[in-house]
C-alpha cells in the first residue's frame, strides 16, 4: 500500500506572510489543497495522511472537510524541525507494511508523471528521490570563499516526493537517532548517511515542481498555473473536436 505523507509542518518564514505558504491562495485554491488533490486523484495512491503544525490541526481538519477527500485517513501532529514531522508519520504506520511517500506541501504542481514513475520504482527499490539537473552552476563555500566547484553534470537539485519501504527509512532513522550530531532536512539524506548500502534511485523531477520558498516564487506559480489550466483547456477542446469528429465517421458509416 502505497501512503502519500503531505507534510505540511512548517511556518515558511522565509515566504514573509503572516500565515504559513502552505494556506497560501493561488489559482482559486490554496497551496495545500492543490496537494492533496493530485495524491487524491492519483490511482496508484492508497491513503493520505496530512502533517500539520498542532497549532493549526483544526484548521487542516476543515479544510479536509470541505474538499470531501476520501483519502485523507490521518492529520498527524508535526514537529519543530522538518525531520520530526517525517518522523511522527514513521510512528503512525511503524506497524504497517506499506511505502511511504513523503511530499511537500508548498509544491503543489507535482505531476502524476513523476507519481507514477515513483510508484513504479519503489516495486525495484526500497528509496527513491526525485531530482532536476541545476543549470546554474553550483560551487561549495567555506566562509565567504569558494572551497570547490563540483562538476554540474553530476549534480541534480533535490524535490519530492522521496519515497521509501517503511522498514528502511524507519531502520535509518534509528540509526540516525542515536547519533548525537544528527542533523538533517532531508530523508533521503538520513539513509544515504545511516543505511550507506542502500540504493537510492533517482526519478528526474520538474522545473513546474517547484517548491514555495520566497515572495518571487508567488508570481511565479501563479503563472504556472495559468499555464496548466491553458494547456488542460487546448487538450479539452482537442478532445470535444475528435469526439465531434468520431461521432460524424461512425453517423455515416452506420447511418
Ligand atoms: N515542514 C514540516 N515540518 C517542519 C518544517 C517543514 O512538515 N517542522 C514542511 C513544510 O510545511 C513544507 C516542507 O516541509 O511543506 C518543506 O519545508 P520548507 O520549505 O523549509 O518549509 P518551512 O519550514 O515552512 O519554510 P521556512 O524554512 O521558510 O520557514
Amino acid at each position: 500500500r502505497n501512503i502519500a505523507v503531505v507534510l505540511a509542518g512548517g511556518v515558511g518564514k522565509r515566504l514573509g506572510i503572516t500565515t504559513p505558504k502552505q494556506f497560501f491562495k493561488v489559482a482559486g485554491k490554496m497551496v495545500i489543497e492543490h496537494t492533496v488533490d493530485v495524491f487524491e486523484r492519483n490511482n496508484h495512491i492508497h491513503e493520505i495522511a496530512i502533517v500539520s503544525n498542532a497549532m493549526l490541526i483544526a484548521d487542516i481538519e476543515n479544510i479536509v472537510l470541505k474538499n470531501e477527500w476520501t483519502k485523507v485517513k490521518r492529520i498527524l501532529k508535526g514537529g519543530s524541525e522538518r525531520y520530526e514531522s517525517s518522523l511522527s508519520a514513521i510512528k503512525a504506520y511503524e506497524n504497517e507494511d506499506v511505502n511511504l511517500i513523503f511530499h511537500d506541501a508548498v509544491r503543489p504542481l507535482v505531476s502524476h508523471r513523476i507519481l507514477n514513475d515513483v510508484v513504479e520504482a519503489l516495486k525495484n527499490y526500497s528509496a527513491i528521490d526525485v531530482a532536476m539537473p541545476s543549470a546554474d552552476t553550483i560551487i561549495e563555500v567555506e566562509g565567504e570563499f569558494i572551497s570547490n566547484i563540483p562538476d554540474r553534470s553530476r549534480l541534480r537539485r533535490g524535490q519530492t516526493p522521496q519515497a521509501f519501504d517503511l522498514n528502511v527509512i524507519k531502520e535509518a532513522y534509528e540509526k540516525a537517532l542515536l547519533d548525537p550530531n544528527f542533523k538533517t532536512t532531508d530523508d533521503c539524506g538520513v539513509v544515504k548517511k545511516y543505511l550507506p548500502q542502500t540504493p537510492i534511485y533517482v526519478v528526474e523531477g520538474e522545473e513546474s515542481n517547484m517548491k514555495l520558498t520566497y515572495k518571487e516564487d508567488t508570481y511565479m506559480l501563479d503563472k504556472l498555473f495559468q499555464l496548466r489550466n491553458t494547456e488542460a483547456e487546448r487538450i479539452d477542446l482537442a478532445q470535444v473536436s475528435l469526439a465531434g469528429k468520431v461521432a460524424i465517421v461512425f453517423g455515416g458509416s452506420y447511418g
